[in-house]
């Protein structure tokens, strides 16, 4: 890493670990309750490929892996740079009796494990966090299967100019107050909101995709476009 990567990470790290706390909660009230609906079709999305290893990317609270956790015969491995969200994954895990999940400390973009490794691997609103968006989509190529599918639900900017005038509004004015009514970090919010505005546009993310190697690329929009799955495979 360099230092302006460096001085990102740490950043960027910082505000997860702030928010841990509450992120399940606001997660609920940001997306109307409707992340929960579209984590679960990445289970489905996933399970046509009846997996044996899984890695969950960006896991965060664990919503995804634990999800994932149901396919039979399947083993998750899930990842995250922050320790405080890890803790909150470890906690629901345990409460819940999940025994296929391994949790462990690691970054997208430095991934520890073997080449051509995973049949899926899924990353719920963590590429737009990545310290560098290139390395980390490469390390997801390599540790994955030929032929395996690497599947992500990422915020996106709707395309359609009243529902995009309807998105502004919530997310320059429902978003920031519910964050201070709620979680009095509002900064850690706005941080979350901007970076969904400078992540690349549909086009230039599938360009990115396909020159990694991504082929058979896939997309599907969720809530008029203030969601995207992709869908690619190795
Ligand atoms: C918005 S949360 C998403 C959590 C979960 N996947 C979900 O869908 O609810 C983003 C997560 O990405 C993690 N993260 C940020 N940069 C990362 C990186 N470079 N490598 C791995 N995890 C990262 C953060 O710590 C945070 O837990």
């Amino acid at each position: 890493m360099n230092n302006i990567e460096e001085s990102n990470f740490s950043y960027i790290k910082n505000i997860f670990e702030s928010i841990s706390n509450e992120y399940d909660f606001m997660n609920d009230l940001m997306t109307f309750n409707n992340h929960s609906k579209w984590k679960k079709e990445i289970v489905k999305i996933a399970i046509d490929s009846s997996p044996k290893k899984i890695l969950d990317i960006a896991t965060g609270t664990g919503d995804i892996a634990i999800k994932l956790s149901k396919i039979k015969g399947a083993i998750i491995d899930a990842i995250d740079v922050s320790d405080n969200m890890l803790k909150i994954a470890h906690n629901k895990i345990n409460k819940l009796n999940i025994d296929n999940i391994n949790l462990k400390t690691c970054e997208a973009e430095n991934l520890v494990f073997d080449d051509n490794h995973f049949d899926i691997i899924s990353i719920g609103y963590g590429v737009r966090n990545f310290t560098n968006l290139n390395k980390g989509l490469s390390e997801s190529y390599r540790v994955l299967k030929k032929n395996g599918k690497l599947i992500i639900l990422e915020t996106s900017i709707p395309e359609n100019p009243i529902i995009k005038f309807l998105y502004t509004l919530i997310t320059t004015i429902y978003i920031p107050l519910i964050a201070f009514l709620f979680s009095r970090k509002a900064k850690a919010y706005i941080y979350l909101l901007n970076s969904t505005k400078k992540f690349p546009p549909k086009n230039k993310f599938l360009e990115i995709l396909n020159r990694i190697g991504f082929k058979k690329i896939e997309t599907r929009k969720k809530l008029y476009g203030a969601s995207t799955i992709y869908i690619a495979s190795k």
